[in-house]
């Protein structure tokens, strides 16, 4: 097996008692998209800056290409970074401002201005090299940011929440940007950000912060069908949760009961399971059915609280006879929901592979 390109080993980072990162490992391949998503405070820049070089780490090592980053200043580890605020040189034009890392590394001046078109180019923002920073949108600073980063061709983007300042439509442009000039030139990128959507649309692979752990990686089809803990379940995608007892436990799988008393075999488990022991049932709207209740009732009983039309999609929330929340969400236009009204009695079934119990 090659070597991974970029190996983060076991990195803690102490600010006195605060430990803002904990025993961080991980391994990145070659032009791959690798995005830290996870809230405020979990420790996400603070990894990132130990890779720039802005902060050492308490313990720990990267390596890159099999190097170690360590002891490099960070001026010298041939990094590019773009970050959340606006970090363009304001008395310089757009031009100059993308050729400046070019001629802080002495590149003869006809090589700067070819590369200062390419990148213009590559960002589509050719015709703007004479304005200056604040001529700009936001947008089209966080471009010319990015073509700066880009030029001197780093084997390493570091980007921090690059598009948090911006409105949600010029965000949604410019990630699709990031998107084609990252297939267009297979740099490899570390991305931070705390909107799961950006981090699904844009990543190879995921790394779930939180409270300064990594909780999980994978790509983003794994984590939403394989959570292996209750913070990753509720942060990508949407969940519900209902209390429930396990009976019995193997081979990763849970039989459970829940309130009603009905037992439910064969669940993914996550965990460590007691028989007897109280554990929740994660349920995901978009994976329930819904029909109302004639007869016998062959699932969760429940009361319809409130339907929603959004769009394409129809959210039906409702409050199981335990009096938990379960939401279910169904295509517009689905025989379920006709003539369907709050307060109707409803059941609710899912095929137990959809499910997932944790501890
Ligand atoms: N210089 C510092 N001194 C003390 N504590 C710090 C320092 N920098 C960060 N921290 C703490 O380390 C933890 C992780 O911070 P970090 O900036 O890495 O979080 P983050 O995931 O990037 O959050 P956000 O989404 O808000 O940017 C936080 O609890 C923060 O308060
Ligand atoms: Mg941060």
């Amino acid at each position: 097996m090659t070597e991974p390109f970029l190996q983060i080993q076991g990195i803690r980072k102490a600010y006195g008692p605060v430990v803002a990162v904990e025993n961080v490992d991980l391994q990145v391949r070659r032009g791959e998209f690798l995005t830290f998503l996870g809230p405020s405070g979990s420790g996400k820049s603070t990894t990132l800056y130990i890779l720039a070089g802005f902060e050492d780490p308490t313990a720990g090592n990267i390596l890159l290409d099999g190097r170690s980053l360590l002891s490099i200043p960070s001026h010298k580890r041939n990094i590019g970074m773009v970050f959340q605020r606006y970090t363009l040189f304001p008395h310089l034009s757009v031009g100059e401002n993308i050729a400046f890392p070019l001629k802080v590394r002495r590149l003869p001046k006809a090589e700067v201005d070819a590369k200062v078109k390419e990148m213009l180019r590559l960002v589509r923002l050719e015709g703007f090299e004479d304005r200056r920073p604040a001529q700009m949108s936001g947008g089209q600073q966080q471009r010319v940011a990015l073509a700066r980063a880009l030029a001197y061709d780093p084997p390493l983007l570091l980007m921090d929440e690059p598009l948090s300042a911006l409105d949600k439509k010029l965000r949604e442009e410019i990630q699709y940007e990031i998107r084609r000039i990252h297939q267009q030139t297979e740099v490899t990128i570390l991305y931070v950000t705390h909107d799961q959507e950006e981090a699904l649309r844009l990543s190879d692979r995921i790394a779930v912060f939180s409270k300064g752990i990594i909780d999980q990686i994978g790509t983003g089809p794994e984590l939403y069908s394989n959570p292996q803990t209750r913070f990753v379940a509720e942060f990508i995608g949407d969940s519900d949760f209902l209390p429930c007892k396990v009976l019995s436990a193997s081979d990763g799988h849970a039989t459970i009961s829940l309130g009603d008393g009905r037992a439910l075999d064969r669940i993914p488990l996550h965990g460590f399971a007691s028989a007897g022991g109280k554990a929740a049932l994660m349920l995901r709207p978009e994976r329930l059915r819904l029909a109302r209740i004639s007869g016998e009732n062959a699932g969760i009983a429940a009361t319809v609280s409130d339907i929603t039309f959004l769009g394409n999609n129809i959210h039906v929330s409702t409050t199981t006879d335990d009096g938990a929340l379960v939401s279910v969400r169904l295509p517009f236009g689905h025989e379920a929901i006709a003539g369907l009204n709050r307060g109707d009695r409803v059941q609710l079934t899912f095929d137990a592979g959809s499910a997932h119990v944790f501890c």
